[in-house]
């Protein structure tokens, strides 16, 4: 299907292009034929007095360059999408502008191909109508046009297109267009190409008579005409074509000497010798500038006997103001103005006949030089026909336009391969980085999902200075029957107060639910009135302790010093340490969060060895979210707590870094702790608030169940 669609595609965009670049090239070469054609078509609506000539030129050549350039655009897949919807608008105003013609019938030639290709108004409404319907298929799919050149060159060609047509069609302003499709071109005898054949078909018209008698008028025929009745009074004569006969290629030449109403045509085609026409259809607009070399060339057909007339469609006047600005003395005749137009695209131009055959054509810019005309005509290049020149014309255009197009079409190409080839060998490369690298993370990350399955997960509730003895051995009672009945996925800890150790240490199921202290002494034993040694708490029967918690810190000047001692006895003594550490809200808006965090494991616990590090339990609880109700974002705490673990691993290496289990601790709730928990480098929390509800840390406790 799709297979189809590009063949279609590709098939109306080769008509499309082929169609246009002919047609562009044939009127850019011709651009005062082409502005003859708008100047017809601006009459017909009669807006001709509003557009000046040089206007309509300029809408000539500019126009014309415009289809030639779409058609390579089209041709070479350049801007797909905006070059098929330019052509579908050009169609569309196209095809309604030759619906007009065929049906109102303004213009007999529609000048889609200049003088190269005549087509009647209906051929012309038919050609659009497929080049309508192929610009839509177009339109509709662009993207299935095959490009011939890369995005990165193609305004090379977009821009060498447009200087080529353009430079073609001033080359053929100031000469003559670089081809003659003309009837009038170089070798053409006037008088042949006027005659009909024997035997060809003529043309059947039908005229119409208008007559009025009385206030009446009537139509007659050629057969009812009323001859024998002088009462009708002849008005009005019409002709129209019945049947198109044979037209010879010229059949409106005709010279007549306005003065005397001469038909001078025969005498001048069959005249003997040389003849030299100076051509001006409009001569009130002809340029005069070289009236010299003219002046020049009617003494020398004078001295040689050759003949040299002007001819003009314009007014005596006009004939008048020139003679008196160019000092003329030539004759002036009258001739048709599209005829002499279509003689020589010059106003003014000049060319030679030998007896009626057209020997040379010259615009005014181009006139022979008096030191060319040194002798007779027949013994002179000016009086030779030149040698056909089309192919070499040809070749001059495709070597100046089409070669170096091909070109950079071959080199575009070359260069596009070598760097797809680059591209690919980048692209496998890549690729092969990629999957190793994949394979690696792969590693890693299932080293790490074992390490982070090996880490212990853990809630740990910190009661502070909350519940009387009995209060909190019911609550533990509570917590412990409620594990019981549903086994924890992760380690569960309850820190209290000194004075319930013991008797909670007694309700609970040491399997089920782990039991700490919430500070211990920084000595060992002795006379420290008020005071709890590590030992103590061990006697207990408590395995854990907090140590480091910010309301310690604040609260009870416990320094880093301090601390450091507390951990190095609890320890000895055989506890596990959950150790605090945490930044305030001002140095988390001053972004020292990191700094502080460090400052703490560095002054406390990174002195350990890493025998003693497997008993330390990190929790990082920022002393802003702490009973405030205001919890960092899971990604805070994520991020945080991987920077821990990162300098953990600075400290003890990769390996123990993945084996410490670090908790959060601040607001964290059964609502919340889901998605914390959910954080790679969040292995739990340090609750407090909640941990005084059975209900209230069971939910948290079985956030690691989601
Ligand atoms: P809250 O859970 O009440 O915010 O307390 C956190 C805490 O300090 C735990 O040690």
């Amino acid at each position: 299907m799709n297979k189809t669609k590009s063949i279609s595609v590709n098939a109306c965009r080769a008509l499309l292009a082929l169609t246009f670049i002919f047609s562009g090239f044939v009127k850019a070469i011709d651009p005062l034929g082409s502005q003859y054609k708008i100047a017809e078509y601006l009459e017909a609506v009669q807006l001709s007095a509003y557009v000046p000539d040089w206007a309509q030129l300029m809408l000539a050549v500019g126009l014309s360059a415009v289809e030639f350039t779409l058609g390579v655009l089209l041709l070479l897949a350049i801007r797909r999408r905006l070059a098929s919807k330019v052509t579908l608008a050009f169609m569309a105003v196209m095809t309604a502008v030759t619906l007009w013609l065929t049906v109102s019938d303004p213009i007999q030639d529609c000048g889609c191909f200049g003088d190269a290709i005549r087509l009647t108004n209906t051929q012309t409404f038919l050609k659009n109508v497929v080049l309508l319907s192929a610009s839509i298929v177009l339109t509709r799919w662009p993207l299935y046009q095959v490009r011939f050149i890369s995005k990165t060159n193609q305004w090379i060609a977009f821009y060498f297109t447009i200087a080529f047509i353009l430079t073609a069609s001033l080359l053929s302003l100031y000469h003559l267009p670089i081809f003659d499709f003309r009837p009038y071109h170089i070798g053409q005898n006037i008088k042949k190409g006027m005659e009909i054949p024997k035997g060809a078909k003529q043309t059947v018209y039908k005229t119409t008579f208008i007559c009025e008698k009385n206030g009446v008028t009537k139509e007659f025929t050629e057969d009812n005409y009323p001859y024998d009745d002088s009462t009708w009074v002849f008005k009005d004569t019409h002709q129209e074509i019945l049947e198109q006969g044979y037209e010879p290629p010229i059949h409106d030449f005709s010279i007549t000497d306005q003065q005397t109403g001469d038909d001078l045509t025969d005498s001048i085609l069959t005249r003997d010798g040389y003849t030299f026409l100076l051509i001006a259809p409009v001569l009130e607009r002809a340029d005069d500038s070289n009236f010299g070399e003219i002046d020049a060339v009617y003494e020398y057909a004078k001295e040689n006997g050759y003949g040299f007339y002007g001819l003009t469609a314009s007014t005596d006047k006009a004939v008048k103001h020139w003679r008196d600005i160019t000092g003329a003395e030539y004759p002036f005749y009258t001739t048709d103005g599209t005829t002499l137009k279509t003689v020589i695209r010059s106003n003014p131009g000049l060319v030679l006949l030998y007896k009626g055959t057209i020997i040379n054509k010259w615009s005014h810019n181009d006139l022979p030089q008096q030191d060319e005309l040194n002798a007779p005509l027949s013994l002179i290049e000016t009086g030779r026909e030149p040698e056909d020149r089309t192919w070499t014309k040809i070749v001059l255009i495709i070597v100046c336009y089409v070669f170096p197009l091909a070109f950079l079409i071959a080199a575009d190409r070359i260069w596009s391969w070598t760097r797809w080839v680059r591209k690919r060998e980048e692209w496998l490369r890549q690729k092969e980085d990629w999957l190793k690298q994949k394979e690696q993370s792969n590693r890693l990350y299932q080293l790490l999902k074992r390490k982070r399955q090996m880490r212990k997960k853990i809630v740990a509730g910190n009661w502070k200075m909350n519940e009387t003895l009995q209060e909190g051995v019911a609550l533990a009672k509570e917590i412990n029957e409620s594990l019981k009945a549903e086994k924890p996925n992760c380690d569960v800890v309850i820190c209290t107060p000194f004075i319930h150790l013991a008797s909670v240490a007694q309700v609970l199921d040491s399997s089920l639910v782990g039991l700490g202290a919430e500070n211990c002494a920084d000595k060992e034993k002795g006379a420290y009135t008020g005071e709890v040694s590590a030992a103590m708490v061990k006697s207990t029967g408590a395995q854990y302790v907090i140590l480091g918690h910010s309301e310690r810190r604040q609260y009870y000047g416990e320094t880093a010093e301090i601390l450091k001692e507390k951990v190095r006895l609890a320890l000895a003594n055989g506890l596990k340490v959950i150790f605090c550490c945490g930044e305030t809200l001002e140095e988390r808006e001053a972004e020292k969060q990191n700094e502080v965090v460090k400052a703490e494991l560095d002054g406390s616990v990174f002195n350990l060895t890493a025998e003693e590090w497997k008993s330390i339990i990190l929790a990082y609880e920022p002393i802003w979210a702490i009973g405030t109700g205001k919890t960092a974002t899971s990604d805070q705490a994520q991020e945080m707590l991987a920077y821990i673990r990162s300098i953990v691993a600075e400290k003890y290496g990769k390996e123990v870094a993945e084996e410490t289990s670090i908790l959060y601790g601040g607001s964290c709730k059964a609502s919340n702790a889901p998605e914390l928990f959910a954080k790679p480098d969040i292995d739990g929390g340090l609750i407090g608030g909640a941990s005084l509800k059975a209900a209230d840390f069971k939910g948290i406790i079985d956030a690691w169940k989601k």
